[in-house]
């Protein structure tokens, strides 16, 4: 059942707001504005732990490349992380009081499991953020968090995304607060940022037809590139993964500052840049690379806030404003933006939203 949608993608994109305030709620407490972990085991494992590794496949290696900057800059806690399929072959170091975390909408991901197995036999504590709890990964980690998206059907992963997100917060304060990083004041900061997403989220939403006109002009490319910095470079990467798998245009994500070290000879005006910049303390180091794009003849397309659009000049092509907030949730506002974007370029262009050529929504082969 879409409830009216065309797509089970543009269902699960409304469903957000919702699912992520469900997600919250699972792991603040609204009225304290902290975290609660309903697993006493896991502040002593982040406490203790002299490394965490994170590892996943697809969009949800992209939420834990989003937890490592959260986990490195909040609670001081060094991340190692790695697409499943190559962690597991390359014979990483764990350390001793080693943390290890997945991430699995499904649960079943074959190389996420087989990472997984392969940090419990170094004697890691595993840690799951899982969507479903029934699932093998759930099982099988000593510690299963769980996601409250409900059921994802389309194979582009949104509304999972935004609650791996969800958690991976929380777990990142708490860390924070068990390794004597995080006072009340600052976690009580965080959690009312964390708790206003949903309603961000919905605001968002009600330009969707300007979205709708802007996924028409992308359809019409034949290669895209997305910039971000900091926790808004992951997003980069997950707008360029979404974009290819529903409209098989060819896009990639990349970190602001590696343009001039090479994709920038990509750019002419047949090559849209979609700039990733809210306005927060590394607005103006990402806008210095879009204006040496818009230099040579780029179209951009920067979404930011309403600061950090009439911050950019006239010389950029579109803009797409999501409101402003707390920097630390932008990875949570800027994923719907993204989302919409690729969702409406793969409407322009026809192709099967939900059932993607050549893709399968759980990969159990390695
Ligand atoms: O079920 P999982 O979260 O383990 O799946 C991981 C990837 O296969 C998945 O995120 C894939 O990249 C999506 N099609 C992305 O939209």
């Amino acid at each position: 059942d879409k409830a009216g949608h065309r797509h089970y993608m543009a269902k699960e994109i409304h469903e957000q707001p919702e699912v992520i305030a469900h997600t919250l709620a699972h792991y603040l407490d609204p009225d304290a504005r902290t975290v609660r972990l309903n697993e006493p085991r896991l502040a002593k494992a982040l406490a203790e732990a002299m490394r965490l590794t994170i590892s996943a496949c697809g969009t949800a290696y992209y939420a834990g490349l989003v937890g490592k900057y959260w986990f490195e800059q909040l609670a001081r806690l060094p991340v190692e992380i790695d697409v499943a399929s190559e962690l597991r072959y390359r014979q990483p170091v764990y350390p001793e009081n080693g943390v290890a975390l997945y991430i699995s909408q499904s649960g079943e991901t074959a190389d996420t499991l087989a990472a997984l197995r392969d940090a419990k036999a170094h004697g890691q504590v595993t840690i799951a953020i899982v969507n479903v709890p029934e699932s093998t990964i759930a099982r099988e980690a000593d510690i299963a968090l769980p996601t409250f998206a409900g059921p994802e059907i389309g194979v582009a992963s949104t509304k999972a995304f935004t609650c791996q997100l969800s958690a991976l917060a929380p777990l990142a304060i708490a860390a924070a607060r068990a390794r004597g990083h995080m006072d009340l004041a600052t976690e009580n900061k965080l959690c009312s940022a964390l708790l206003g997403a949903p309603r961000h989220i919905v605001e968002f939403l009600k330009q969707e037809s300007r979205i709708e006109h802007l996924g028409g002009e992308v359809a019409k490319a034949r290669d895209v590139l997305y910039l971000g910095r900091g926790v808004n470079y992951p997003l980069a990467l997950e707008g360029a993964l979404k974009l290819k798998e529903i409209s098989y245009i060819h896009a990639e994500g990349y970190a602001a500052g590696e343009m001039k070290h090479g994709p920038i000879a990509l750019i002419d005006e047949k090559v849209p840049v979609i700039v990733i910049a809210p306005h927060d303390a590394l607005y103006e180091k990402t806008v210095s690379n879009m204006q040496e794009v818009m230099a040579r003849g780029g179209k951009v397309i920067l979404i930011s806030d309403k600061a950090g659009i009439a911050a950019a000049g006239a010389q950029v092509w579109q803009t797409v404003e999501v409101p402003e907030a707390d920097p630390f949730i932008s990875p949570l506002l800027y994923a719907v933006p993204v989302q919409t974007l690729a969702y409406y370029a793969a409407v322009a262009k026809g192709t099967d939203v939900d059932q993607p050529r050549n893709l399968a929504k759980s990969v159990t082969v390695e």
